[in-house]
């Protein structure tokens, strides 16, 4: 496997696409041949760039909507409901043998969850359980505001106990002037999970040229 890390999040909507497409902007400038992967992609029929096309983007990786996310539905719920509206069921070994597709010929792969990290892929498979069985380095990203203490450090703590390896917090998107309540969840997340906290500020999505370089530490298996 090439190196690799897994974006994950406190819940749905934290920014896990824009942390993930800016990683991945930002290792494929240093020249690096850069795939992404999700393993599953709901919400299709909803506006807007969809996630495989904005990390495709990114990444300047031209891998297929397909090879990015094995799983694509239309309605906007939780993979494994998503899937059993399509009449089947998400398998776990046809995520690994595509993300393992995907790393092939990669220098780094970056993976991008789904919601946070107990959402059920099938009714028995997690998305902490497809983390743990690609062994990447997660990012946990974060809300900067009030009640992202809890959230973050229960993700923490969730992501710890299955043996999985926080390589960073990311908090975002950070304010450019962070008021009381955000300086203090950035230190008190740090001491209290023991763990690095960065924070990402609000880009202009559809220009990368102006997105800053994003690199996260990633622990015992260096990402650079
Ligand atoms: N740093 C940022 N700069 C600009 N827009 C942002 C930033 N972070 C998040 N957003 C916007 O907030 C919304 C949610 O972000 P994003 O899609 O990355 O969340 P997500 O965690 O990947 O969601 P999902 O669970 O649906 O995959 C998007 O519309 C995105 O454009
Ligand atoms: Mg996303």
């Amino acid at each position: 496997m090439p190196r690799g890390i897994f974006v994950t999040g406190t819940g749905t909507e934290v920014g896990k696409s824009v942390v993930a497409a800016v990683l991945a902007r930002t290792l494929a400038s240093e020249g690096l041949r850069v795939s992404v992967f999700k393993p599953a992609v709901t919400g299709l029929e909803e506006e807007g760039e969809s996630d495989p096309a904005l990390l495709r983007r990114a990444s300047g990786s031209s891998q297929s909507d397909e090879q990015i996310a094995p799983y694509r539905y239309g309605p906007p719920a939780s993979p494994h409901l998503a899937a059993a509206l399509a009449g089947e069921e998400i398998e776990p070994e046809r995520l690994r043998s595509a993300a393992r597709a995907a790393a092939e010929g990669a220098d780094a792969i970056v993976c991008e969850g789904v919601g946070g990290l107990m959402v059920p892929l099938s009714p028995g498979y997690l998305v902490r359980d497809l983390a743990a069985d690609l062994g990447h380095p997660l990012l946990v990203v974060a809300s900067p505001g009030l009640g992202t203490i809890n959230h973050t450090l229960l993700t923490v703590e969730a992501a710890r106990a299955a043996g999985l390896e926080v390589a960073a917090v990311v908090l975002n998107p950070w304010p450019q002037d962070p008021d009381e309540i955000e300086r203090s969840n950035r230190e008190t997340i740090a001491a209290l999970a023991g763990v690095e906290v960065l924070t990402l500020p609000r880009l202009d999505l559809a220009d990368p040229r102006s997105w800053p370089p994003f690199s996260p530490p990633t622990g015992r298996k260096p990402l650079t």
